[in-house]
């Protein structure tokens, strides 16, 4: 394992005025967003971080559980308090999204995708995915967890082989990258992005420019069925709108794509 993530090197390399300065670190944990749920239940001020070394119940999206072996990744929740309708809690998502991608690139030079709806990829292998589950507060957004977990150094070889095939940084630099200063990077691109959001800016724009699937044929499984079709565009609270061979415009809010004649 390369740079401990503790506490007094976090707040250490932090370059943000709010983002992460309220902290919980941990050595293993449940789930860093199973947690960070709690404690926003319990008051967590906007932008805090939950950040661990180790899941042993870690949550990935409809349902799946997420694995990294211990100080392989970066593990983490945060606490967001935007001001928006819990239809567009996704933009918090996005945003988060756009920022792991600049980050990514600003530390190692790698170019990630986001594989919508919440996916990061590289090269259409899968490096990071995120996690977001609301609170409210009678009608209202009380809160945002954004969860996020980044295969940093992982062996691609320790991990189960999902809907996409997984990668890591290492895997595609072809040498370890230093969890911390990525973290940093991160954070504070996250920072500028949600005090941006605060101003009525919209993450929409950005984050469909990393979109790995808009004009590619695909299979969309939702709940309920699949969907196929070309992914022809994205709206502004995520939703994925897909032109199906009749001629239909399908607007999917819950699903995992495929690209037809793929793996992911
Ligand atoms: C996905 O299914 O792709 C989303 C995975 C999100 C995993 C991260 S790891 C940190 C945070 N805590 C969790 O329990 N899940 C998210």
């Amino acid at each position: 394992m390369i740079g401990q993530l503790t506490r007094e090197a976090i707040l250490a390399a932090l370059d943000t005025a709010f983002v992460g300065r309220s902290l919980e670190v941990y050595d293993a944990i449940d789930s860093t967003n199973a947690r960070a749920v709690a404690w926003a239940r319990t008051g967590a001020p906007d932008g805090s971080l939950v950040i661990t070394d180790e899941q042993t119940a870690g949550r990935g999206r409809l349902g799946r559980r997420w694995h990294a072996p211990s100080g392989s990744a970066l593990l983490f929740s945060l606490v967001l308090r935007p001001a928006l309708m819990p239809m567009q809690a996704q933009r918090a998502t996005m945003l988060c999204s756009s920022a792991a991608v600049e980050a990514i690139s600003a530390v190692t030079g790698l170019t990630a995708q986001v594989k919508w709806p919440n996916d990061l990829v590289i090269e259409r292998k899968k490096v990071g995915g995120v996690l977001t589950e609301l609170g409210l507060a009678g009608c209202e957004l009380d809160y945002v967890v954004v969860g996020m977990g980044l295969n940093v150094n992982l062996d691609p070889a320790q991990i189960p082989e999902a809907l996409a095939p997984p990668t890591s940084l290492r895997a595609e630099l072809g040498a370890p990258v230093e969890r911390l200063p990525l973290l940093s990077v991160l954070l504070q691109a996250v920072e500028a992005r949600y005090t941006a959001l605060g101003r009525g800016w919209s993450p929409h724009e950005e984050w469909r420019e990393h979109l790995a699937t808009l004009g590619q044929p695909v299979q969309v499984g939702t709940p309920e069925e699949v969907i196929v079709g070309v992914a022809e565009d994205v709206d502004a609270d995520g939703a994925l709108l897909v032109r199906t061979p009749k001629g239909e415009l399908r607007t999917v809010l819950v699903g995992d794509v495929t690209l037809r004649g793929h793996r992911v």
